[in-house]
């Protein structure tokens, strides 16, 4: 699997950089606080609630459910929980590319259809069935990111 190291030291809260890999885009995003308040109360309703209940993040197991924490990141040091998300910029239904800060959870929308997902990268409504894929994604130290 080859791999590759995104440097994210520029990327401020509220904002994404979009990365390739293995020939896909890569959202990196950098959460405000604002944003993992509102993405941590989406799991009030429970996961089962969800129209896809599975994180589907490749770092842990298959059956792990999809709260927020199992969508994001580990922080860096200093840090909030849930600071920063990775995801596969693939959407789940037909592979078109999802617009940032879009759609009514206030996360990612595809307008190829009218997929909506929110700010943790699970679909909320519209036709895609799965949230959004979590790559192999680790620190290597605390403004880098390898993928895979
Ligand atoms: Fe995204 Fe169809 S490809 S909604």
């Amino acid at each position: 699997l080859s791999s590759i190291r995104v440097d994210v030291s520029g990327v401020e809260p509220g904002t994404q950089l979009t990365v390739k890999w293995l020939g896909k885009p890569v959202f990196v995003r950098h959460r405000t606080g604002a944003e993992i308040q509102e993405a941590q109360e989406q799991d009030a309703e429970g996961v089962d609630a969800l129209p896809d209940p599975l994180a589907r993040n490749s770092n842990l197991n298959a059956d792990a459910p999809a709260t927020d924490a199992n969508r994001v990141m580990p922080s860096p040091e200093g840090e909030a929980p849930g600071a920063w998300i990775v995801q596969m910029g693939v959407c789940t239904h037909l592979g078109c590319v999802p617009l940032g800060d879009a759609g009514d959870f206030g996360g990612w929308f595809c307008p190829c259809h009218g997929s909506h997902y929110d700010l943790a990268g699970r679909i909320r409504k519209g036709p895609a069935p799965e949230n959004l894929p979590v790559p192999p994604a680790e620190w290597t130290d605390a403004s880098t990111i390898k993928l895979g």
